[in-house]
């Protein structure tokens, strides 16, 4: 018999004795969810500034992808690729007219979407591009976050993801991010596929590039006849104020990522977007996975688009977002202890004036909690800020007079 977890300081100490302990969370226990709010288990109410790192940009629960999901949930929620469904077409319909491709490749986490799209550069660079076998390279960026399979975590400068975990993949090509010199260089290579980035690099701290850079990545590589590939898994569907951060620059990708709020943060639900010249190398049998494209995800996905357009979230993003940035740059004025606001629509982050080693953020993150607002450190002396979509002014305002009260308390 399952027993039922009473209190905070049980849920914790189950989960410290039998889970592996590959996170470090904020001593919260979280028992519900509504629109920008959580409460814990003794029923304290909490603005959420992380939106599970920017799934639930929708809102907590929100009732119309809720009802999608219950509704496909009691008629069909899993049959494999191996047979066709009734809904999965009507969604590679929706989302490719949606965001302007001829063709998507539904799966489920954002790390399996961003190896979907490593394989599908290579793959085209063999049959396509006419590189000798096994010795297409693709560029990434340092300080990048694309998930951590052991592919993945092979071009991450994150000792904690890579360390120990050897021996990794080879092919990948690393360069400082937002240096268009360092991608020109690279690009030189005739060995090169694909460039692999984030239009803002969430993980790493927010960080934002100088404008232009992504619209001239992206010339450069279509002169190169390289890919330019987009992670938009944590900047896409409407967080920074577009629907894709992309489109900050017109910038449109060779190859599309979408995962966390393709789904409201409901499902895991992720999908890789390209044109027929780059999606007609996968055959049968050359990729898959048993739940993508599953009834389930394919209607989430559905209602969690159509909420993202009915309820303006792309317009919301950008006026709260500027809203929240401009009153935070009054904090740094007035305080020694944040340094910078840096971030796009409801993607930002706070510097804190403090070495990355220093535990300052994370008292920081522990006052907040006191007062109401959850957030977390990205790396040492960074924290994020991003709410769910749905964010009113008066909740930015009431935050922000949460987050100067907790910054003010610290000092
Ligand atoms: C840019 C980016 N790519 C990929 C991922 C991996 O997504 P998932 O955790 O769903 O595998 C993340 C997760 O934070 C991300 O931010």
């Amino acid at each position: 018999m399952i027993n039922t977890i009473r209190s905070s300081q049980q849920a914790m100490e189950l989960e410290y004795r039998y889970g592996a302990h590959n996170y470090h969370p904020l001593p919260v226990v979280l028992r519900k969810g509504e629109g920008v709010f959580l409460w814990d288990m003794e029923g304290k109410r909490y603005y959420d500034f992380l939106s599970a790192y920017s799934a639930v940009n929708q809102g907590h629960c929100h009732p119309r992808i809720v009802s999608a999901m219950q509704q496909q949930a009691e008629q069909l929620t899993l049959t494999s690729r191996a047979f066709y469904n009734d809904v999965l077409g009507t969604y590679e319909k929706y989302i490719t007219e949606f965001f302007n491709y001829q063709k998507v490749l539904p799966m489920n986490t954002g790390v399996e979407a961003v190896e979907t799209a490593i394989k599908l550069c290579r793959k085209w660079a063999y049959e396509e591009k006419g590189i000798q076998q096994d010795q297409a390279e693709i560029i990434v960026c340092e300080q990048n976050f694309h998930g951590r399979t052991t592919t993945i975590i092979s071009f991450s400068s994150d000792p904690d993801a890579y360390q120990n975990f050897g021996p990794y993949t080879p092919g990948f090509i690393k360069i400082p991010y937002n240096n268009l010199e360092a991608l020109s260089n690279a690009l030189n290579n005739p060995q090169v596929a694909g460039f692999l980035v984030e239009p803002i690099q969430g993980e790493a701290g927010v960080n934002v590039p100088d404008q232009g850079y992504l619209a001239d990545a992206a010339v450069l590589c279509k002169e190169s006849q390289v890919l330019f590939i987009a992670d938009e898994v944590q900047t896409g569907i409407a967080r920074t104020g577009k629907m894709l951060a992309c489109d900050h620059e017109q910038v449109r990708p060779d190859i599309l990522i979408l995962g966390k709020a393709l789904s409201g943060g409901t499902y895991p639900v992720s999908a890789v977007l390209a044109d027929d010249e780059v999606m007609k190398v996968m055959k049968p049998g050359q990729h898959g996975s048993t739940f993508g494209g599953n009834p389930v995800a394919a209607k989430v996905a559905m209602a969690a688009l159509d909420v993202v357009v009915d309820e303006n979230l792309v317009e919301n993003a950008a006026v709260m977002g500027k809203l929240f940035r401009d009153r935070m740059k009054q904090l740094i004025s007035d305080s020694d202890l944040v340094t910078q606001v840096r971030g796009k629509g409801l993607l930002n982050a706070l510097l804190i004036n403090d070495s990355p080693e220093s535990e300052t953020a994370w008292n920081i993150c522990l006052e907040l909690k006191e007062n109401g607002l959850l957030a977390k450190p990205t790396h040492g002396n960074i924290i994020r800020f991003a709410p769910p979509l749905v964010i009113t002014e008066e909740q930015v305002l009431d935050c922000c007079s949460i987050i100067e009260h907790s910054i003010n308390v610290m000092k």
